[in-house]
């Protein structure tokens, strides 16, 4: 029995992304990102010049098992290494079987997922727009805008991180600054 078996509430402020009283917070800076741009001088530099960061995830500790659900919120900061827009590292789920859904309060950008056989999609993500990750496809932010983008995702509790697999292979597209849309790039 944990403090999460009986029902709780929290407080969520939409503007900033920040849950009250998190259990774990996940901070993401530029040298955490190393590998995951397609220019790595540009990334050095960004790091060299205060080692910003990119994103940030707060959480509830719930018992990941069956049953349950994780929520959190997730906010990554607007910003480009060289002409490529910040993202999170991305990742399938442990449990393959597993979906998740995200759901955009503030910012713009795209969920970026794909799957094992080579499938691809990427969907825009708005203040008020949902957007779902069926079980298989993994799943990455990207942030377009000008503003942190900010969501609220769920997901099963025993669904697991698998960051490898998007560490060695990355995704089929990248999301490069672009006029007047981004570009989505092989
Ligand atoms: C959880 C999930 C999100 C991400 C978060 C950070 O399954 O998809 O909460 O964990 O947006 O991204 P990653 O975990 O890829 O660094
Ligand atoms: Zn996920």
């Amino acid at each position: 029995m944990s403090n999460y078996d009986v029902p709780f509430g929290v407080g969520v402020d939409f503007e900033t992304g920040v849950m009250d009283n998190p259990d774990r917070v996940i901070t993401r800076r530029a040298s955490d990102m190393r590998g995951y741009y397609a220019n790595p001088e540009a990334l050095e530099a960004l790091i060299a010049s205060g080692d910003p960061i990119h994103y940030m995830v707060y959480e509830k500790a719930i018992p990941e098992r069956q049953g349950h659900l994780l929520f959190c919120m997730s906010v990554l900061q607007p910003g480009r290494v060289g002409n490529e827009y910040f993202l999170t590292k991305g990742h399938y789920h442990t449990e393959v079987d597993t979906a998740e859904t995200y759901l955009c309060v503030g910012g713009r950008g795209y969920l970026l997922m794909k799957t094992e056989d080579g499938q691809w999609a990427a969907e825009k993500m708005e203040k008020g727009r949902m957007v779902y990750a069926p079980p298989l496809w993994a799943h990455r932010s990207i942030n377009t805008g000008s503003e942190p983008l900010i969501s609220f995702c769920v997901y099963p509790a025993h669904a697991g991180h698998n960051y490898g697999d998007i560490q060695t292979q990355g995704f089929p597209r990248r999301i490069m600054q672009g006029e007047p849309e981004p570009r989505l790039v092989k």
